[in-house]
């Protein structure tokens, strides 16, 4: 059985290792990759060691180090405490939680398990998308006191999400209501409802007890009303959808170009569908260009195939660019291309989404940079609800359009979780705050092309004799932003040059009349003033902007819209006291008082510069004095 995974995800996966010993001592068997979910006192621990227990995979030593400890946690007489042997961080015992990803393994005569052990806590979503990335089946536990929580309802709708198709709904300690059926069936007939509203055509109900084995490994004498499997029964008989992935379209994302000399060129990467044999037509994505695979090359020598899972290295019959994130596909069915796309988000940071903040987006091998757009909505996992939404939280799923800064390649999630599936990851921070899975290309991306004009920037430099550049200012409120623009543009009219200032206060009364001063709406600000000031280099002006432009994000998402050396960024660097001392208009007093919300310095915050191409210090020198400097540094 060979997995796709979301790979960023999986690439958490931990104990490689020790994963490839254990399969390969197991090779002939197949292999069934699940999950648990449960809430934090489901008893999922106590389960999955149970399990682990009978299907007597227990080392002895593991065994050994068990008893000492349940001893030392006070567990009484010979019941080991199951849920130990799970939860390997100390941390974790102390709090009671399960905080990351366990990956477990054992195997039956039948079939060889992989399961991940998922915390239940709401605030570790990511967690569980982790596991579940790369699992054919979910374990859902449910409480038999307790019934379907929303816990319950968020985990089922998120692995159905995910694409996992075999849901097991195990309704744990069946001991504690007294092996009632009627109990059993209530909650069946609860997750029933549910299941139906989320699209989950199929699930199994098992009625068990994790602490006293009944129904776990073998089925219990104790409810002789249930007639189906036990849950080992039913991991080791579920069906697996082995051959889907090979029986797919050819596709590898090229994770490194193999060039040891001169003569010998290779693409190497891991298969995520179809098969690929030497003389097979390809296309590499996204230019499109095609050729033939020449050669299969691997450790161990050349191979007369290839197929899905496999990590080779391929040689093509001509020599066409190639590099690390492009994706080689078979020629005559090619994935999608584009720059727009719809897709499902699961946010998963303490630090919401900002619509128009340009990400890291991770998907295959590809890395491009991404903004949101605001979501179109957001899923309520309890009612599966669609509701208005400015942003996403922590722990949201929402549904909304991406574009990203250059084409990449990929197919909807449903038909590919290797590539459908995508992180998205903060620039500044580098931590992953969602996990994306695509649902369709938006069809303007693939209907608008670039319009090629006769008249070329170059030309429109030319004519204004001058090389075209953005001084872009940023600074306080208040830090005399658009007095030194004033001055800079009146002294570069008196050198003929053709130049244009954009200033805050002005844009604002237009082109960005709809946007107020939340983190969004100044994001949006920046970006349009980045586009048409970008659109005026074109035109071969020098442009002048005005702008707070508080974020560091936007400001180096606008340096990377321009060409190479065109940006300049000019700090007017202002202490904020001396800022609000002057109060030109005001506004600091009305701030303090609490009559203006989100003012920059006061209650939003303002990110300095780290780098700028030049930095004024306003206290050092006057308005004249800066903007003579500044045209120097311009002009030379
Ligand atoms: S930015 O953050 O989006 O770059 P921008 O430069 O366009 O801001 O606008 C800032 C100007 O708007 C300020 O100089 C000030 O005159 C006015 N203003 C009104 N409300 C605010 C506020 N809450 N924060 C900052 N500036 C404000």
């Amino acid at each position: 059985m060979v997995m796709a995974t979301m790979p960023e995800l999986a690439a958490a996966d931990p104990a490689r290792a020790e994963l490839d010993a254990y399969l390969a001592r197991t090779a002939s068997r197949s292999l069934l990759r699940f999950i648990t979910c449960g809430s934090v006192d489901d008893g999922k621990s106590t389960l999955i060691g149970r399990l682990l227990y009978d299907s007597k995979q227990l080392f002895e030593d593991q065994l050994a180090a068990l008893e000492r400890d349940s001893r030392r946690h006070g567990t009484q007489g010979e019941n080991i405490d199951f849920a130990l042997l799970v939860d390997g961080l100390a941390a974790e015992r102390e709090q009671s939680i399960t905080i990351d990803v366990a990956y477990r393994y054992f195997a039956t005569d039948q079939r060889k398990f992989i399961v991940a052990d998922t915390p239940g806590h709401e605030q570790y979503t990511r967690n569980m998308v982790t596991g579940a990335s790369s699992a054919d089946l979910a374990v859902i536990l449910v409480d038999a006191r307790k019934g379907v929580l929303t816990q319950t309802r968020r985990h089922s709708y998120l692995v159905h999400l995910l694409g996992i198709r075999h849901l097991v709904l195990a309704v744990n300690k069946m001991d504690l209501v007294g092996f009632d059926q009627a109990r059993f069936d209530a909650i069946v007939a609860d997750y029933c409802a549910f299941a139906e509203q989320a699209g989950i055509q199929r699930f199994t109900a098992i009625p068990l007890s994790g602490l006293t084995g009944d129904n776990v490994t073998t089925r219990s004498q104790r409810m002789p009303w249930y007639e189906g499997p036990a849950l080992l029964e039913q991991l080791e008989g579920v069906e697996l959808e082995e051959g889907r992935e090979q029986a797919a379209a050819f596709r590898m994302p090229v994770q490194w170009v193999s060039r040891p000399d001169l003569d010998f060129r290779g693409f190497a990467g891991r298969i995520v569908s179809g098969t690929v044999l030497p003389g097979d037509p390809i296309r590499v994505l996204p230019s499109g260009r095609t050729t033939t695979i020449e050669r299969i090359v691997t450790f161990d020598g050349d191979l007369p195939e290839a197929v899905a899972g496999q990590s080779v290295t391929l040689t093509l019959a001509d020599p066409i660019d190639c590099s690390r994130g492009d994706v080689v596909v078979a020629a005559a069915e090619p994935p999608a291309v584009a720059d727009q796309f719809e897709a499902t988000l699961v946010w998963m940071a303490e630090e919401a989404l900002l619509p128009g903040r340009a990400y890291w987006l991770k998907l295959a091998t590809q890395t491009v940079g991404a903004t949101v757009q605001a979501p179109k909505y957001e899923v309520n996992v309890n009612t599966l609800e669609q509701l208005a939404a400015k942003t996403l939280e922590l722990n949201a799923i929402g549904v909304a359009n991406i574009a990203t800064d250059r084409p990449i390649v990929f197919e909807p999630y449903a038909e590919s979780r290797s590539l459908g599936g995508f992180i998205l990851v903060d620039k500044l921070s580098h931590a992953t705050v969602a996990a994306g899975l695509i649902r369709f290309a938006l069809r303007r991306a693939q209907n608008i092309h670039w319009q090629p004009l006769d008249v070329s920037r170059e030309t429109h430099a030319a004519l204004k004799n001058q090389k075209p550049a953005v001084l872009w200012f940023t600074g306080l409120s208040g830090a005399g932003k658009s007095t030194i623009a004033n001055l800079v543009e009146k002294k570069l009219a008196r050198m003929n040059r053709h130049t244009f200032l954009l200033d805050g206060d002005n844009v604002r009364h237009g082109l960005s009349r709809d946007l107020g001063f939340t983190d969004a709406d100044r994001i949006e600000n920046i970006r349009r003033v980045g586009e048409v000031a970008r659109l005026m280099t074109d035109a071969g002006l020098i442009v002048i902007t005005a702008f707070i432009s508080p974020f560091r994000a936007e400001r180096d998402m606008v340096r990377r819209m321009m060409a190479p050396g065109e940006f300049i960024e000019v700090h007017i660097d202002t202490p904020l006291a001396e800022a609000e001392a002057r109060d030109v208009k005001g506004l600091y007093a009305k701030a303090r008082s609490g009559q203006l919300a989100n003012f920059t310095g006061i209650d939003s915050p303002y990110e300095p510069p780290e780098d700028p191409d030049l930095r004024i210090d306003t206290t050092a020198m006057s308005a004249e004095e800066a903007a003579e400097q500044i045209v120097r540094r311009l002009i030379g």
